[in-house]
């Protein structure tokens, strides 16, 4: 925006803030042709709220700048630098990610994760506070959204440890991880486009190169990395498709699918990606620099951090659940990054031990950068900075976290997160002495093998005094291990409704919830029902809510959501 004086130079004026606009415009899109065609001046009438005004426009002129995607040169640079990442400096950011070794790539679902040592003996658990009995109240009705769409034996959930000695973070934060499409992906785009000039041409670095800010140099790493090939296309991007189409009913087909009405809804439940889009429209003649410039970039995917920085000095461990699901017309998907990081090679096996791989292959380094999450963090350590080193002296108030009675909710890969608060919880004991406090952890999994990080958590439960045990309970709750019967962590709050009310309200502990949006808000719900139930005054569900939805302004209640 500019102001012009009608009463001095305002044609210089308005010629500056033109080729400032260009300028601008240039350097947004520096492959994008440019054709000006300024309007003549015009006198326009004046709206009648401004006939007495100082501030009026009396004149238009109208600048029409072309910024449809033309031709990219596809031409190849022989000479060129590949850019080799030797030395990286932060700050570590989606622009600048640091690129992380995995050190290990575990499967973390199986036989060995029963908890109990007998499925039987499941929301048993050792008394929690002095005199609360479990009491069997009503069920709250359960949305059962998930229920039956992912395969029980295919269901895999995965810790990866990486090497990142250069990032710091504390226990509730969060690491980006910019994924990498699959070279299946990736070569199919290639060949829908016409383009089988082989790897070699593909891998040499290219003019496009200046469009991801030299990030990327080659046409495959721009594919791989930059832009997304598995999101539908969105109607806007078709209507530029179909004007490439030869064949005329192709084009129309495209062009219906474009109106983004109902065609485009049926045409959306398979979830088409780019390859399959391109193969649906042979006619489709469009030049492969082109087609990248109308794709979205491929965004970073949040996992919460599944270690503690004082316990796994320069790593960094997610826990994630691999998504891959069948469309309603039967076509099987698999998530982009949680698949990615699947087929990672890892430097050590399991036990520790150098993989050595006949074909002599590297480690794989996968892209990230930390998002802290100061919402979610353990009392006093919200306020500290996850880029200040971890000292006593950092700030905050370094018993809190030991000192406030805990009460947490997991739900399936939401556990994640709270393995990050135990074991920075242990390195703080060791460091200050151990403190008598509740903590209690409800798990809600399918099933006994699906219990991740049982045996970590058995050890922390099982110590014969009471004083040595970080958790005071631990209560799995499992939804499909009894045909026909699901059991939420709902159902389960709802038998332990004493314990957390008064948790809640004598104990004063803190309380997180990761999980799917779903299950948060049903625990959410489950808490107003047990304020209800156990307050001593006769409240309305409406005053229990208020009272949950305080707790959460206050961030006595935390939670972490997704899916
Ligand atoms: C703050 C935050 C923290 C997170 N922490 C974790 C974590 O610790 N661990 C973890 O595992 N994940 C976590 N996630 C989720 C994670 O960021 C990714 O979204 C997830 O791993 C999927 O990524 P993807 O690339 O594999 O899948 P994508 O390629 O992005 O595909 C996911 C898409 O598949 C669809 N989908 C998934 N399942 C089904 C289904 N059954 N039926 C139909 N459609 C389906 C969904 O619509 C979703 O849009 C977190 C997310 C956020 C926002
Ligand atoms: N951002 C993403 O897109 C993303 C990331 C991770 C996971 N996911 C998806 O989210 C789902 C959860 O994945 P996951 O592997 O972590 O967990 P999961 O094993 O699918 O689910 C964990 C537990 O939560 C239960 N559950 C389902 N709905 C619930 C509800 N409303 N309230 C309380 N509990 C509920 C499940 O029961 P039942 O299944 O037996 O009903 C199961 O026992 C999967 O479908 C996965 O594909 C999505």
């Amino acid at each position: 925006m500019a102001t012009c004086d009608a009463l001095n130079q305002q044609y210089k004026s308005y010629n500056e803030w033109e080729e400032n606009t260009i300028e601008t415009l240039k350097k947004a899109y520096p492959h994008v042709r440019l054709r000006r065609t300024a309007g003549q001046s015009t006198p326009i009438q004046r709206p009648v709220s401004l006939v007495n005004s100082n501030e009026y426009t009396d004149r238009q002129v109208s600048l029409n700048v072309s910024v449809r995607p033309t031709f990219i040169p596809l031409t190849f640079d022989s000479n060129a630098e590949m850019k080799i990442l030797s030395q990286q400096t932060g700050p570590f950011t989606k622009e600048n990610p640091f690129y992380a070794t995995v050190l290990q790539n575990i499967e973390l679902t199986g036989a060995h994760n029963n908890f109990d040592g007998s499925s039987t003996q499941q929301e048993q658990p050792q008394p929690v506070l002095g005199n609360e009995s479990p009491r069997q109240r009503k069920r709250i009705p359960i949305p059962s959204a998930f229920a039956g769409t992912n395969d029980d034996e295919h269901h895999s959930v995965r810790l990866i440890v990486f090497d990142a000695p250069d990032l710091s973070h504390l226990p509730g934060d969060h690491v980006c991880i910019l994924p990498e499409n699959t070279v299946a992906n990736v070569n199919g785009v290639i060949i829908a486009c016409g383009w089988q000039t082989g790897n070699e041409l593909l891998n040499k670095p290219c003019s496009l190169a200046g469009y991801t800010q030299n990030k990327y140099q080659t046409l495959r790493q721009i594919l791989t990395n930059y832009v997304d090939l598995t999101t539908p296309l969105r109607p806007h991007v078709l209507n530029i498709l179909a004007t490439y189409a030869t064949d005329s009913r192709q084009q129309r087909e495209i062009l219906e699918l474009g109106k983004g009405a109902q065609r485009y809804t049926d045409w959306l439940i398979n979830e088409p990606t780019v390859k399959e889009t391109l193969e649906q429209f042979p006619s489709v003649q469009m030049d492969l620099g082109e087609l990248i410039q109308l794709l979205p970039q491929l965004q970073p995917r949040y996992y919460s951090i599944s270690s503690s920085s004082r316990f796994h000095p320069n790593q960094i461990h997610i826990s994630f659940s691999v998504v891959s699901y069948v469309t309603p017309r039967g076509v099987v998907r698999k998530g982009v990054c949680t698949n990615y990081l699947q087929q990672t090679l890892p430097k050590l096996s399991e036990n520790g031990q150098p993989i050595v791989t006949l074909w002599k292959r590297e480690p794989s380094r996968v892209r990230l950068f930390i998002s802290p999450n100061p919402h979610f963090r353990l009392p006093g350590q919200d306020i500290l900075s996850s880029s200040l080193p971890l000292t006593k002296n950092a700030g905050g108030d370094a018993y809190l976290p030991l000192n406030c009675p805990l009460l947490m909710f997991a739900v399936g890969s939401g556990i994640a997160p709270f393995r990050a608060f135990w074991q920075e919880l242990q390195v703080l004991e060791r460091r200050l002495g151990s403190v008598q406090v509740e903590r209690v952890l409800f798990m809600g999994c399918r099933t006994p093998n699906d219990f991740v990080y049982a045996m970590e958590l058995r050890e922390l439960t099982s110590k014969t005094s009471r004083h040595d045990k970080l958790f005071t309970a631990v209560i799995p709750v499992y939804s499909r291990e009894k045909m026909g019967v699901k059991r939420y962590i709902q159902d389960a709050m709802l038998t332990y409704e004493d314990m957390i009310y008064s948790l809640l309200n004598q104990e004063n502990a803190f309380i997180y919830m990761c999980g799917s949006v779903r299950s948060c808000q049903g625990i959410e719900s489950a808490l107003a029902s047990i304020v209800q139930s156990c307050n001593e005054y006769d409240l309305t569900l409406t005053q229990a809510n208020n009272i949950i939805k305080q707790y959460k302004e206050d961030g006595r209640i935390k939670q972490d959501m997704f899916g």
